[in-house]
């Protein structure tokens, strides 16, 4: 279990690479109309805590297996032995990297539930597109081009 978990957590390393890669090479599609300042800002917060704490979240988990004074190899699905970070083995320093590992994971599940929470609010509380534009990366493409023209800024002022 304890490779399978590992295993997976490569995964999401590897994806959280490449998510924060995306994120930084992309041009942000317009805020949703209706969005208040506020909630935009909360809204781009999350949004880098969620890839900065998946990055460390399954870094962290690799400090753990690296600085084990079992030293375990960790079987990237029985395929590839992924090295273990350059950290000092002992076990005071597994234990730092267990309890960082286990905060964090608990906070990225805290703040995962509350972004759900947020599109579920939006979707059947506010009936605004938000969720819909979450769930179509097309359509929010769509939407940003739509949303950056002059007739669509006064559209959005009058709505506030
Ligand atoms: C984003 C990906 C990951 C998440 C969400 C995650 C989450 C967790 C959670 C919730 C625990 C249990 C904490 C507790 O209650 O004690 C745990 C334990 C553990 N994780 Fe991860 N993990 C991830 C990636 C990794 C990776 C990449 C590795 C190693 C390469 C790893 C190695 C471990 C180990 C060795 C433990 C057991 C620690 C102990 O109690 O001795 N994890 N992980």
């Amino acid at each position: 279990l304890y490779q399978w978990h590992k295993s997976f957590g490569f995964t999401v390393l590897g994806l959280a690479v490449l998510r924060a890669v995306w994120w930084s090479i992309e041009r942000n599609p317009a805020p949703p109309p209706g969005l208040g300042p506020l909630e935009h800002t909360a809204a781009q917060i999350m949004h880098r805590a969620l890839i900065v704490l998946a990055l460390i979240v399954a870094l962290a988990g690799w400090a753990v297996a690296s600085t084990s004074t079992l030293n375990i190899p960790s079987f990237y699905f029985n395929l590839i032995v992924i090295p273990h970070l350059p950290l000092r083995q002992s076990e005071a320093s597994e234990a730092f990297w267990t309890f960082a590992h286990a905060l964090l994971a608990y906070l990225m599940l805290g703040l995962v539930a509350g972004h759900a929470a947020a599109a579920f609010y939006h979707h059947f509380l506010r009936r605004d597109e938000v969720l819909v534009r979450m769930l179509r990366p097309g359509a929010r493409r769509r939407d940003a081009k739509t949303f950056n023209t002059q007739e669509n800024d006064d559209t959005l002022v009058e709505r506030k």
